[in-house]
């Protein structure tokens, strides 16, 4: 019998469509190889041979992705909440990033990292490093280890910054590009993504380069996007030939297609035309609720998108967001949105829970691949949640509980981690 084949008991809910979750009270969810092969209310006979994990009262939900997160910023969350984007870039993050350039630092700071990301609800994430090849590697070495599965970007950067975190020029940049995939290609749950920082963070000739590099290795890529009305003003101003923002990603060839899936975090501001742009790229928008509303960026359409079609998930966006739990970038998508509709736009109706449950989930998921539910055939990355603390004289349906949990979780209630049909925790 395969370690990756079992049978979980418990009471399941998973999203069916962006608008619809399904629950099932005391149901059975079969694991094959790794994979989901469907719940049940009662375990087909087939299946009786498979070792049973009892979590009787207990919720069992998909994995949570994380989208958009910066490892190397966590040691320094909630740090320059008061400031807005650029302010913050520079007086905090690019400062803290350069301590990176030590091995030792980098190490210490990436455990405290990387075991909290494992003792947390998110079963998959990607990830911006810094522009050190070396402490790049030595985080990937640790999610490797960790059993998370993760995308990892050594950050490209070599304009407009006044710290070391900044590279040379993109010659050496695109050295140490070539030198960390060279380093991590024996890892099997953690994969390089290309990470140009930003527009305003990489000159034109290391874009080029970086495009060349994509095209020759089909790499995935990830980067910021619309997120502040001061970084777009700037980039029209560094990039003058672009007619809006992810014209100049595309201008690169680094805006996704069949051949270079793409994340942009933010897209606070996107204009007509680049929602249009990334709708026809496949591009993946990672809604970052709390990091919008720490920077004062703005509240991001999210509603629009999910209308349109587009490819939509959530991100902690650590450490402009401070908590890496999804199930609070949940709620405070539910809570910007509704603050959008009633100030901004009531055109756009708030978020649902379910809506934002199925972004955490099956929204971010589908970058992995068949990722974030229960149904037949999907990876099989699972939450355990104990409850019970919050159960009261009234006795709650499974949806309650879950959206309960989406407001309430803390990271204690986490009683079990399956990713891929591997047990973490
Ligand atoms: N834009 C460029 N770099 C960053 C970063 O580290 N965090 C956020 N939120 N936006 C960015
Ligand atoms: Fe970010």
């Amino acid at each position: 019998m395969k370690t990756t084949s079992f049978v979980l008991r418990g009471d399941l809910a998973y999203s069916l469509s962006p608008t619809q979750w399904r629950t099932m009270s005391n149901g059975f969810l079969v694991c094959v190889d790794g994979r989901s092969a469907g719940v049940f209310e009662q375990l087909p006979e087939r299946y009786d041979d498979l070792p049973l994990l009892d979590f009787s009262g207990k919720l069992i939900v998909p994995g949570l992705v994380d989208l958009h997160a910066h490892a190397p910023q966590y040691t320094y969350r909630a740090l320059g909440m008061d400031l807005e984007l650029l302010d913050w870039l520079s007086l905090h993050t690019f400062p803290a990033e350069a301590r990176y350039a030590d091995l030792n630092f980098a190490g210490a700071a990436y455990d405290r990292f990387v075991d909290d990301l494992r003792k947390s609800f998110t079963t998959r994430a990607c990830l911006f490093a810094t522009s050190h090849t070396d402490a790049t590697l030595l985080l990937m070495e640790k999610l490797e280890e960790s059993g998370l599965i993760t995308y990892v970007g050594k950050v490209n950067m070599d304009r407009n910054c006044d710290s070391p975190a900044r590279e040379e020029n993109a010659v050496r940049s695109l050295q140490e590009t070539v030198r960390w995939l060279d380093g991590c290609s024996s890892f099997r749950r953690t994969s390089p993504i290309l990470t140009p920082r930003f527009i305003p963070s990489c000159t034109d000739e290391l874009m080029e380069d970086l495009g060349a590099l994509q095209r020759e290795r089909k790499l995935p890529v990830q980067s910021h996007l619309s997120e502040n009305q001061s970084e777009i003003e700037w980039v029209q101003q560094l990039c003058p030939w672009s007619k809006y923002y992810g014209d100049a990603y595309d201008h690169f060839g680094l805006f996704g297609g069949a051949d270079c899936p793409t994340i942009m975090a933010h897209c606070v501001h996107s204009p007509e035309e680049e929602i249009a742009l990334m709708k026809e790229r496949g591009v993946f928008v990672a809604h970052c609720p709390e990091s919008n509303a720490n920077l004062a960026s703005g509240v991001a359409p999210v509603r629009r998108f999910l209308e349109e079609g587009l490819r939509v998930g959530l991100g902690s966006d650590i450490a402009g967001g401070t908590q890496l739990s999804l199930f609070k970038a949940m709620a405070l998508a539910v809570q910007v949105s509704k603050l959008r509709w009633r100030l901004v736009d009531q055109s756009l109706a708030p978020l649902t829970a379910a809506e934002v449950f199925w972004l955490g989930t099956v929204g971010g998921g589908s970058f992995f691949g068949q990722v974030g539910s229960f149904a037949p055939g999907y990876e099989l990355d699972a939450l355990v949640l104990d409850d019970t603390r919050l159960a009261g004289p009234h006795r709650h349906t499974v949806s309650e509980r879950l959206e309960q949990m989406i407001y309430l979780s803390e990271d204690a209630d986490l009683t079990a981690k399956f990713v891929a049909g591997r047990r973490l925790l």
